[in-house]
């Protein structure tokens, strides 16, 4: 079998999603490239690479080397790292895509799966059920980036027949890797707070709505797209995913049902205005009805499910 190269693979969705890949396809199968994060536990059983994906002639080594057939792009500067360092975001997310998409082009490989987010929508964007195709004006590099990126991969697969997928993904919530920059990243970070001392300073208002998806359903959402019939698929680089939304405080009053006594503040910052650019809810009805996307967990599963593992991570790592 070809081998499968995902960058950024020790970060929040490629820490998940090798274990599943390993699974499907053997361990040996799965190689991993990572930036400066080492891969921890179960995660170190299995090739890896250190690999700056702003590196093109890294990229066609490891390509080469191992017999690469389908890479899958994770490595990114969220949002509000990107805020904070737009040129940093610029120059790992276009450049690390571009040098992506040539040596996929370059390399003759067979698919490439590149996720991109709602960050691609703006402030003029229709915010409830989000269509498919609506207005892109992005207000973060991050977005830009993005929209950049969607547009590329659209290009590459109608001008070189380069194989690219993609899925717009919304906030994601997970208990093995925090996420690194996101504003989305308070959806994490209060249940970790709420376990440790059962209260947390959120930095988006209390009515603050923004689509969001567990762990589970995002890893699967990716396996299933790479595994669609091509000719199903009458788009490439940007299906909208949905799965919940959900107002920070209706978050935090999930979390007290199992945790009573738990409090929430609000003190915005920055990633308010971020956050108020993106859309409430989105109309994922392409991804289900093109490769059979359909979510499975809701608010109060994901919260039952988040605190049991997290609880016993953290009594582990104490
Ligand atoms: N979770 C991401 C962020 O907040 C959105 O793709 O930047």
């Amino acid at each position: 079998m070809k081998k499968i190269f995902v960058t950024g693979a020790t970060g929040q969705i490629g820490s998940e999603l090798v274990p599943e890949l390993r699974k499907k396809y053997g361990r040996d199968n799965v190689i991993m490239g990572l930036f400066d994060k080492q891969p921890e536990g179960d995660l170190a059983d299995g090739p890896s690479e250190k690999c700056d994906v702003r590196d093109k002639k890294k990229i066609e080594e490891i390509v080469r080397e191992y017999g690469v057939g389908s890479i899958i792009h994770l490595s990114s500067i969220l949002s509000a790292t990107g805020e904070q360092n737009p040129q940093l975001a610029f120059d790992v997310n276009m450049k690390g895509l571009y040098n992506v998409l040539e040596v996929s082009k370059e390399q003759s490989i067979e698919k490439l799966i590149y996720p991109s987010s709602i960050a691609v929508f703006g402030p003029d964007t229709p915010k409830e059920n989000t269509p498919n195709e609506t207005i892109l004006r992005p207000s973060t590099m991050y977005g830009i980036t993005k929209v950049a990126g969607e547009l590329l991969g659209n290009y590459y697969f109608e001008k070189f027949g380069l194989d690219v997928r993609g899925l717009r993904y919304p906030g994601i919530i997970s208990w093995k890797t925090p996420p690194g920059g996101g504003t989305t990243d308070y959806a994490v970070a209060i249940y970790y707070e709420a376990i440790k001392q059962k209260k947390y300073t959120c930095f988006v208002r209390e009515d603050t709505m923004l689509p969001m998806m567990y762990m589970p359903d995002a890893i699967k959402a990716l396996m299933d797209l790479a595994e669609a019939k091509l000719g199903n698929l009458k788009h490439h680089a940007d299906y909208n995913l949905g799965a919940m939304s959900f107002t920070a405080g209706e978050l935090a009053e999930s979390i007290k049902q199992e945790i009573p006594g738990f409090t929430c503040t609000y003190e915005p910052d920055f990633r308010q205005k971020i956050a108020d650019s993106w859309p409430k809810s989105i109309d994922d009805s392409a991804a289900r009805k093109e490769w059979g996307w359909k979510p499975e967990y809701d608010l109060t599963a994901m919260t039952k499910d988040m605190l049991k593992n997290l609880k016993e991570k953290l009594k582990e790592e104490k």
